[in-house]
């Protein structure tokens, strides 16, 4: 019978994102091509970045979100270059995406993988296994607020950036968090909040987390302040499996958690739709890393984790783990780049990944 055809929208965007895009696209290629005809890629590429920004005054075409509809998944690459404001970039694009195509949870999985050095002291797979979930729709980046740029006169410009936090909006994170754990080895869920000093949004997620939580007896919680958090990762990394946040915590603490793995190159991130209504997103968590760009330097784990994890969304469990078998499986061969120590360039790894996965049966 035909192979199941995906329809993938490629979006590398900025920087690094063409060179870890490309990588993530051979990888998905040469599994489609050697799963004897069961699934295949239907790739189109987007050029919408920075760079198209400055030819047209758009981050992405008008029609930009209905031609995205229609596909089954979006590959997307990192946004940002130093020629375009930072807020203007990530709000006409990636953001445009994640909000108006609903993909409200953020997936962020931090991993230990043998071969790469920690900065912690003390790590391995049993220490560094946890999923940041990261409520993606609202919170601190729903865009509410506004500046006051001139009527109170020079030097005295008023801003207000407004956190939305809604009972719905918390309760259905909260629970894929929940529904997450109880797929996992350890049966946990910590929930992140700054509640003793931010006394509405995240005092309503605290009450939401309790309510929820009732619902799964079976999973261990607990509830922890942003900053007593941040410390815990590093101290006590054993002790988590399901970290729950708001969006802008679960930012700040995926990165410090894929630090902690060894590099923000290595984090692999979905943007998920989880009714499916839309199509989800698939990308590495960093960014366009303008310092190493257009030098066959950037890691690719990060893409090709996040390429595993779109072929789980497909149902494609197997491969999936297939894949991030192969991604570990060459840092521990020692092919690395230079984030990890090593002096391996993008390509050598993609290459390393796509030997590793044709010598397994
Ligand atoms: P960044 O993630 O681009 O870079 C931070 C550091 O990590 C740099 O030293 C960089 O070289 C390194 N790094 C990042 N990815 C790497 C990789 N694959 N391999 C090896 N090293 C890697 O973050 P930064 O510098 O804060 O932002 C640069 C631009 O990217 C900005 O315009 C920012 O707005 C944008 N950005 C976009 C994101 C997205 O599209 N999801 C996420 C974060 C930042
Ligand atoms: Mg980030």
């Amino acid at each position: 019978s035909a192979p199941t055809t995906y329809k993938i929208a490629a979006i590398p965007a900025d920087g690094v994102g063409a060179e870890v895009v490309a990588a993530g696209r051979t990888v998905l290629d040469a599994m489609a091509a050697a799963s004897g005809g069961t699934f295949a890629f239907d790739w189109t590429e987007f050029p919408w970045s920075c760079e198209y920004y400055t030819r047209t005054g758009r981050m992405m075409a008008e029609d930009g979100l209905d031609v995205l509809r229609d596909f089954d998944a979006i590959y997307f690459g990192a946004v940002g270059w130093p020629s375009v404001p930072d807020h203007i970039s990530l709000w006409g694009l990636r953001l445009k995406i994640c909000q108006n195509f609903d993909q409200w949870a953020n997936i962020r999985p931090v991993h230990f993988h043998p071969g790469i050095t920690s900065p912690l002291r003390k790590a391995d797979d049993a220490d560094l296994d946890w999923v940041v979930v990261r409520e993606n729709s609202e919170g601190e980046y729903a865009g509410l607020g506004g500046r006051n740029l001139s009527g109170r006169g020079e030097g005295n410009e008023v801003a207000l950036q407004t956190a939305l936090f809604t009972e719905r909006g918390c309760e259905r994170i909260i629970r894929f968090a929940f529904d997450l754990a109880r797929e996992r080895p350890r049966k946990k869920v910590s929930s992140v909040t700054k509640s003793n000093a931010q006394q509405f949004g995240m005092v309503l997620w605290d009450e939401t987390f309790t309510r929820v939580a009732r619902d799964y007896p079976d999973v261990e919680t607990e509830s922890v302040l942003v900053d007593a958090m941040a410390a815990k990762f590093v101290l006590k990394p054993e002790d988590l499996s399901v970290v729950v946040a708001s969006n802008l915590n679960a930012d700040i603490l995926s990165d410090l958690g894929s630090a902690l793995a060894g590099s923000l190159g290595l984090a692999a991130s979905a943007n998920l739709n989880p009714d499916r209504r839309f199509p989800s997103m698939f990308e590495p968590v960093h960014g366009s890393a303008p310092d190493i760009a257009g030098r066959g330097l950037a890691n690719p784990a990060g893409a090709i984790g996040s390429a595993a994890l779109m072929l789980d969304h497909f149902g494609l469990q197997a491969e999936a783990a297939r894949l991030n078998a192969a991604i570990e499986a060459t840092a521990a061969a020692g092919v690395l780049t230079p984030d990890v120590g090593g002096n391996a360039k993008t390509d050598e790894v993609t290459e390393a990944v796509l030997g590793v996965l044709s010598e397994w049966p």
